[in-house]
This record gives C-alpha cells, sequence and structure tokens, in this order.
C-alpha cells in the first residue's frame, strides 16, 4: 500500500553537507519528498516529539543531541514507505547497520545516527501531524 512516513535527517548528517546524498536515497527507492523543511527545534519541542522514549535512560542525551543544530525535516511517500525508510536508514545504531544503508555510510554513534523514520503506521501519522500542518503537505501536485 501507498504510505506516508516521518523522516529527519539529525544534525550530524545536516552538518556533513549530506542532505542531498540521504534525498538521493530516498528517491532512488521511490520515495517522494510530500513536505520538507528546516528547523533548529528547541528543547520543548525536541522532548514533545520524542515523549515516547521519556523514561529511558538516554532521553536527557537524545533531546541535547537533537536541539545541537539544525535539522532537515520530512514527509516521505511511496509503496511500503515506512519499512522501505527503515531499510535505508538501517538499524539504530551504527555499528550494526548493514553496508550501504544511511547509518552505515553517515552515521557516528547510536546517538549521532544521522536519521530518525517512523517505526509504524500508527507513529508515521503522528510524527506528520506533528511536524506538517496537512496544508503543509503536497501529496498528487
Ligand atoms: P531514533 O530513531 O531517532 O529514535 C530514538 C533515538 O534515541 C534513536 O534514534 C537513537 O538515536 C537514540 N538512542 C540512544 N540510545 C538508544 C538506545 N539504547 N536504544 C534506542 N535508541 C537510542
Amino acid at each position: 500500500a501507498i504510505e506516508r512516513t516521518l523522516s529527519i535527517i539529525k544534525p550530524d548528517a545536516v552538518a556533513k553537507n549530506v542532505i542531498g546524498q540521504i534525498y538521493s536515497r530516498f528517491e532512488g527507492a521511490g520515495l517522494k519528498v510530500i513536505a520538507a523543511r528546516m528547523a533548529w527545534l528547541s528543547e520543548q519541542e525536541a522532548g514533545a516529539f520524542y515523549a515516547v522514549h521519556k523514561d529511558r535512560p538516554f532521553f536527557k542525551d537524545l533531546v541535547k543531541f537533537m536541539t545541537s543544530g539544525p535539522v532537515m525535516i520530512q514527509a516521505l511517500e511511496g509503496e511500503g514507505a515506512i519499512l522501505k525508510n527503515r531499510d535505508l536508514m538501517g538499524a539504530t545504531d551504527p555499528k550494526k547497520a548493514a553496508p550501504g544503508t544511511i547509518r552505515a555510510d553517515f552515521a557516528d554513534s547510536i546517538d549521532a545516527n544521522a536519521v530518525h523514520g517512523s517505526d509504524a503506521a500508527e507513529t508515521a501519522a503522528v510524527e506528520i501531524a506533528f511536524f506538517f500542518p496537512t496544508l503543509n503537505v503536497f501529496a498528487g501536485r
């Protein structure tokens, strides 16, 4: 089925100047960018976005990292977009990510791991709505 997923290019990958290389991977896999914006997240925004992790030991470091510089946020659309994007990203820990995946190629650590992608249909809908009011999504145009 055609799905949508929320993708974030994290501060480490933005700083490495690889936004275009990562977009090329999305496009090469048939994923279309249907909404996008760059932002420097506040502590409040990053904490709210990652609220599901608020009791995890890594939460504080996660928020600190995600607010350390600008991020590039996009909604992607395509056949099986959620799993396709997760396959492109590779494992959360870049040391465990398969060769040729975004995290294997561009990430440095489990915190500075280059990209975020929604993990399921329900979270994708919530995450897209968090960053993009529907008027700013251009599917079908
Ligand atoms: P992301 O997909 O953005 O979702 C939560 C992030 O927390 C994850 O990527 C990692 O960058 C970070 N993180 C740090 N430590 C862990 C951990 N032990 N398990 C999962 N995520 C972690």
